[in-house]
């Protein structure tokens, strides 16, 4: 299939493109790169071993005339949409911002798709969408919660909002997948996770702390009603979380109308628990210390992955340890992510 990828540039955009030359599909790129670095395609060109570059937009998903050019130059049978804004903490100061651009992308992007007659499409959503979850493993069946915050309800509107387009209209193809916690990276170490600035989440803080970028971590908590008190959550490797969706491009071709998939390990890891794996996993002491809980965090968060597995024959097939690895194998190797991106060519 041909496929357009909003957000290919990204972290899980970058190496689920990997996965989908891998399995002899073809993409084409629309990123507007206010959170990735081109290089992270030329990269993938490089681990799939193709000849000339991915094809690629620099653009913006609000950019309805640009999204038509796109459309109209290539026929696509399916679109993946990671384009989003995604930093929670940054979503509560500024939130018109994550409104705009997510909701007002993603309803360009559904419009441009339905007048070029491509209604196939897999979302990220997220685990957030649960809020504090009503059950643990979660199942799809879980109700969606309150989310704490306008990043987590752009979800869960876009969520709302396809499924009434694919209720309205059963020519579409809806694949929600909820994300639970994207870590590590490409084995190669050619790519990888690169936040601006200092990160938010638990991994890539812990890598830089490895490298000698941070001093320490500070452990968000340590008195939630989990074993140790630390907050719990189900980490999966970025490239089982690329392969669920190849997975889910075969549902499409099975016409699934509107489905859900949670793709997790279905395991719980504490803060702690995370720091002693990738104390183990790499022979380097991760100095932290508590610090006060996070406004917003919950104590525990994993899914119950069966779904994917029963309907999509997926599951995730690298354990904690290599997780872990190839977190530090790419941030050993690029300690300054893809460096400085100066690309301002549209
Ligand atoms: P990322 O920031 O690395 O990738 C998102 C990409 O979208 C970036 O390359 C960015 O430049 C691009 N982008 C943002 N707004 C755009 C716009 N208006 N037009 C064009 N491009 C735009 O993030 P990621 O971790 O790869 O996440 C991908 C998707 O998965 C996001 O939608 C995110 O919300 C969702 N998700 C991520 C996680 C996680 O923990 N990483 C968890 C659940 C869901
Ligand atoms: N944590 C720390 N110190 C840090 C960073 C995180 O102790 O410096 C803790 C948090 O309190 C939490 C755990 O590590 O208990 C994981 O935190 P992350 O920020 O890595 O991940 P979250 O579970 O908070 O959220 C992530 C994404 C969301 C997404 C969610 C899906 O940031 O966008 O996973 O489950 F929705």
């Amino acid at each position: 299939m041909n496929i357009l990828v909003t957000g290919g540039a990204g972290f899980i955009g970058s190496h689920t493109l990997v996965e989908l030359y891998r399995a002899g599909h073809t993409a084409v790129v629309v990123d507007n790169l206010s959170n990735a670095n081109r290089e992270a395609l030329n990269r993938v060109a490089e681990i799939i071993g193709l000849q000339e570059p991915i094809p690629f937009h620099h653009m913006d998903i609000r950019d309805r005339k640009g999204l038509e050019y796109v459309m109209q130059k290539s026929h696509f049978d399916a679109c993946i949409h990671f384009a989003g804004l995604k930093a929670v903490g940054e979503s509560v100061a500024k939130p018109w911002e994550y409104y705009e651009n997510n909701i007002g992308g993603t309803l360009v992007l559904l419009d441009v798709l339905r007048h070029n007659g491509c209604k196939n499409i897999i979302f990220s959503s997220s685990a957030t969408v649960y809020g504090d979850p009503a059950q643990i493993p979660i199942t799809e069946e879980c109700p969606k919660g309150h989310c704490t915050n306008p990043y987590g309800q752009t979800k869960s509107m876009l969520e709302e909002i396809m499924r009434d387009m694919q209720h309205a209209d059963k020519e579409w193809n809806v694949v929600l997948l909820r994300y639970f916690n994207p870590i590590g990276a490409h084995p190669s170490g050619r790519i990888g996770e690169d936040p601006k600035g200092i990160p938010n989440n638990l991994m890539p803080y812990v890598t830089q702390v490895a490298v000698g970028k941070l001093k320490e971590l500070g452990v968000f908590g340590n008195d939630y009603d989990t074993p140790d008190g630390t907050g719990v959550r189900d980490y999966i490797h970025v490239v089982d979380l690329a392969r669920g969706h190849v997975k889910a491009l075969q549902a499409i071709e099975r016409n699934c109308g509107l489905a859900i998939y949670n793709l997790g390990t279905g395991h719980g890891y504490s803060v702690l628990d995370m720091v002693k794996a990738f104390e183990h996993a790499n022979g380097i002491k991760i100095p932290y210390s508590i610090k006060p809980r996070r406004a917003g965090d919950i104590a525990t968060c994993y899914s119950n992955p069966a779904k994917a597995e029963r309907e999509l024959g997926w599951h995730a097939e690298y354990d904690l340890d290599d997780m872990c690895r190839d977190a530090w194998n790419w941030q050993k190797n690029n300690p300054e992510g893809y460096g400085e991106d100066n690309d301002t060519e549209q």
